[in-house]
């Protein structure tokens, strides 16, 4: 099949390569003038592994393109995927969607006859109904149909969660456009991949409903976590505990400095202001956003706690900056409220991420830039881990804690064990789990 995807984006790039390593035809259209040339060259702008080789197989084959000539790809393609960004608004919380209907106006203008135009991006309920309705009225002399395929893929994991979901998920509305759907994912459903076909709503709140819930796991075990740390138990067991209940199952449940990211902050922010507008408030998601934003706030009250109660004239060494392991993505990450709060307490922070130094520079200031983890511990009075890539795990603390001013690490992400960091000399603390070595 021969398809056109409209934003090169983390999900649209991904996405569109991934469809032309199912064998389909695919070119990737941005307005991005030098994003495209980049990709030309071979030059990938997002972190993602595995995705470069990928991206250079396809294109060598054929399969794969780039364009910025948005009204060539569209007469090309069967079907448009829209995969352009969705930001939060300002001030309110919605999804903007301004690129998304400039896009598809786009499209209605380029389009030689039927299309079925798809979007990808994540979009409030009730979008899918304006997309057709501004084909229509761009141009009512054409048939189009619309589909809503939203995407579940997870930054540093995408091309596998591509290729093997758990599921797809596609709302339609005519046969034709099922039957289009379904030929375009037809190497997964040979896997047996399950396909739930819904209307284009229902899909529209699928991938709302699916992120805020994963968002509210997380709230929901980094709260008990802090009521483990007050009565002395271990969120790790609680866990383990209730997850291997089925119906509670154990992703998603480990606890840390809050989640971040491209997704869960924008979208259940979304979500909250849809279900306000349609007077069918989530309470719950609303009070899951309110939670980890106060959470991230106060995660550098541990590390003041860590250093005796003071940071004035004190080193802190933060590991990892970026929202999660194996991105360059700083979007939402715990580390921008982190890190400014230790430098206003009076810290000198050095700092340093494998992946995130160049973007983590532009959004943060007065950082001591480190060359690596080492680096940015030495002369330190607390270390503080930030990010789990998996360089932190597997640290010779002999050579941190002698690097060290004082040997004492906040661990914001229970990557060691309690009792041998104290048995290494250590105070260490981390999250809901007791605190060792300390005092
Ligand atoms: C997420 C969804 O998983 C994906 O399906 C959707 O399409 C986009 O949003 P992503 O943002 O890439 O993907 O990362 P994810 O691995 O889900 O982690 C999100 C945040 O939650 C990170 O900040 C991570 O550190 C945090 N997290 C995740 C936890 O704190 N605890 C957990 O148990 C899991």
């Amino acid at each position: 099949m021969r398809v056109a995807m409209i934003g090169t984006g983390y999900v649209g790039l991904v996405s569109g390569t991934c469809f032309s390593e199912f064998g389909h035809s695919v070119v990737c259209v941005d307005n991005d003038r030098s994003k495209i040339e980049r990709l030309l060259g071979g030059e990938i702008p997002i972190y993602e592994p595995g995705l470069d080789d990928l991206v250079a197989r396809n294109v060598r084959s054929g399969h794969l393109g780039f364009t910025t000539d948005l009204a060539q790809a569209v007469r090309d393609a069967e079907v448009v995927f829209i995969a352009v960004g969705t930001p939060s608004r300002r001030g309110d919380g919605h999804a903007d969607l301004s690129y998304v209907f400039e896009a598809v106006r786009q499209v209605a203008m380029a389009a030689d006859g039927y299309r079925l135009v798809v979007t990808k991006s994540t979009v409030p309920v009730g979008t899918g109904a304006k997309v057709k309705a501004l084909l229509a009225e761009t141009r009512p002399d054409l048939p189009f149909d619309v589909a809503s395929n939203p995407e579940f893929l997870r930054e540093g994991s995408a091309i596998e969660d591509f290729m093997r979901p758990d599921r797809v998920v596609v709302g339609t509305e005519t046969a034709r456009a099922r039957e289009l759907m379904t030929e375009l994912y037809r190497p997964l459903f040979l896997a047996e991949t399950p396909i739930v076909h819904t209307t284009i709503e229902s899909a529209e709140l699928i991938k709302y409903a699916a992120n805020a819930f994963l968002a509210t796991k997380i709230t929901f075990i980094n709260e008990v976590a802090d009521l483990c740390e007050k009565v002395g138990a271990n969120v790790q067991d609680i866990a383990r505990g209730i997850g291997l209940d089925g119906r509670i199952g154990r992703k998603f449940l480990h606890a840390g400095p809050g989640f971040g990211g491209s997704c869960f902050p924008k979208d259940t922010r979304a979500l909250v202001s849809s279900a306000q507008e349609y007077n069918a408030p989530l309470s719950l998601v609303e009070q899951v956003v309110a939670s980890n934003e106060a959470r991230k706030r106060r995660m550098a009250d541990r590390v003041i706690a860590a250093a005796g109660g003071s940071l004035a004239g004190k080193t802190v060494g933060v590991l990892g900056l970026t929202f999660k392991p194996n991105t360059d993505d700083m979007r939402e990450a715990p580390s921008l409220d982190i890190v400014p709060a230790l430098i206003r307490a009076g810290a000198t922070v050095r700092a340093y991420d494998p992946e995130g130094m160049a973007e983590a520079r532009r959004l943060l200031d007065r950082v001591v830039w480190a060359e690596d983890a080492y680096d940015a511990v030495t002369g330190a009075d607390v270390a503080v881990l930030v990010t789990e890539w998996n360089q932190f795990r597997a640290l010779d603390l002999d050579r941190v804690k002698a690097a060290m001013k004082a040997p004492v690490m906040v661990d914001l992400r229970n990557v060691y064990k309690p009792e041998e960091m104290a048995a290494r000399g250590f105070a260490y603390s981390s999250i809901g789990r007791p605190a060792a070595g300390l005092g």
